[in-house]
């Protein structure tokens, strides 16, 4: 995935998409251990996911507080998953901060289409454009919720 290497401050906290700076242990052990779509990925599959993905990151000294990528062919269409603030710091606008950073991405005013899945952060998205689905109805997909689980 080419870098489409954007970058910002704001305050003390620092966004990049630059992909050198993902502390991926964070991300693996956030998406292993505590998400609710991805427990149990495997730490290469993450690395292999940040790869092909356009990631973005909230920094404080270092420290990534903040992340989500978007799967994207880097020119029609995007994907966004994998959003996900540290628990002990949410509530403070840490998710709007990386959302108007992602959102401010010179690549997204060009896709044809953004997507993204949430079960209940709808109020999140919303203050950043997105809507529900037009027609629904012309959707589908191959879900396989549990395939990092342990069988
Ligand atoms: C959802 C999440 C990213 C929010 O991060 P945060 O930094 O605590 O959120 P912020 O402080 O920036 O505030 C989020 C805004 O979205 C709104 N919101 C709507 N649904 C929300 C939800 N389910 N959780 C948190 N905020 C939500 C809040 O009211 C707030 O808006 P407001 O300030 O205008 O009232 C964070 O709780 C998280 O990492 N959750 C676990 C992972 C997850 O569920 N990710 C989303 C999957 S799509």
């Amino acid at each position: 995935m080419p870098q489409l290497l954007h970058e910002t401050t704001n305050g003390n906290y620092f966004l990049s998409t630059n992909q050198q700076l993902i502390d991926i242990e964070t991300v693996h052990r956030f998406l292993s251990d505590t998400s609710s779509w991805a427990r149990g990925i495997p730490r290469s599959t993450v690395e292999e996911a940040i790869q092909n993905s356009l990631c973005f990151g909230l920094y404080e000294d270092g420290a990534l507080l903040a992340f989500c990528r978007i799967v994207t062919d880097g020119a029609t269409f995007g994907n966004l998953v994998d959003v996900f603030v540290q628990p002990d710091l949410r509530g403070r606008g840490l998710s709007k901060m990386l959302m108007a950073f992602v959102m401010s991405h010179p690549l997204i005013p060009r896709l044809r289409r953004l997507t993204l899945a949430t079960t209940d952060a709808h109020g999140l998205y919303d203050q950043f454009g997105f809507r529900p689905l037009g027609k629904p109805e012309t959707f589908m997909e191959v879900y396989r919720p549990d395939i990092y689980r342990a069988s």
